[in-house]
């Protein structure tokens, strides 16, 4: 039987398509959901035959009955694992404690360093040398949760924020996918709040820097 992932998303989707590409014989993404109906990673998914749903966030006032939609969609896909790439809506405890274990999220920043928006130019303006993306657990706080796997990119003298943010992207796109395979073929456990991975406690985050 093969792992079912489903993604959440809000925008362009370039995680989303290394995660379809990246995919194995023994790995399946059952499902898009978006908060945005014209959101390009609805057409990624619907050009490879996948199922995708919207959920416009701004029909609902509250966040409870949103996220309540959603749990909705997403159970019906009945995930092992609940993906966020580029999903920009803060969830509510109840969503998170909903997916506990299965819900992983993808931040551009070396986490935690710069959670919440503009990380890129946060990093340039603190003058960084280094910088990067973070793939963490999801708990009730935003950006928080325990991080699984960084990957470190260099910041360039002559970098802007939208140079950092492509170095950033390419990095993503090699960590995301890798780290969902860890899930995948169970190479990741949790046990009672420890991470384990490969059989050793995990203690901290594996750190790659890009090539
Ligand atoms: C990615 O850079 C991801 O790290 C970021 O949104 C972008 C989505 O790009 N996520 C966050 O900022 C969440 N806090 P994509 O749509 O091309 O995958």
């Amino acid at each position: 039987m093969s792992f079912r992932i489903v993604v959440l998303a809000s925008g362009n989707g370039s995680n989303l398509q290394a995660i379809l590409d990246a995919c194995d014989p023994h790995m399946q993404v059952v499902g898009v959901l978006s908060n945005k109906p014209t959101a390009f990673c609805l057409t990624r998914a619907q050009h490879q035959g996948i199922p995708t749903a919207v959920i416009e966030h701004s029909h609902y006032p509250e966040r409870e009955p949103f996220d309540a939609a959603m749990c909705e969609v997403i159970d019906a896909w009945q995930p092992d694992l609940v993906v966020l790439a580029g999903f920009m809506r803060i969830l509510t405890p109840a969503f998170v404690n909903h997916y506990a274990s299965r819900l992983i999220n993808i931040h551009p920043s070396l986490l935690p360093k710069y959670k919440g928006l503009h990380t890129h130019q946060r990093a340039l303006e603190a003058g960084d040398s280094e910088h990067g993306c973070s793939v963490h657990l999801v708990n009730a706080e935003l950006d928080g949760g325990p991080v699984l796997a960084q990957m470190v990119v260099p910041v360039l003298k002559q970098d802007s924020a939208e140079t950092l943010a492509q170095r950033v992207h390419k990095a993503e796109h090699l960590i995301y996918p890798a780290v969902i395979s860890w899930f995948a073929h169970q190479r990741l456990q949790l046990n009672h709040g420890q991470i384990v991975l490969d059989g050793e406690p995990l203690l901290n985050p594996k750190r790659q820097y890009l090539a």
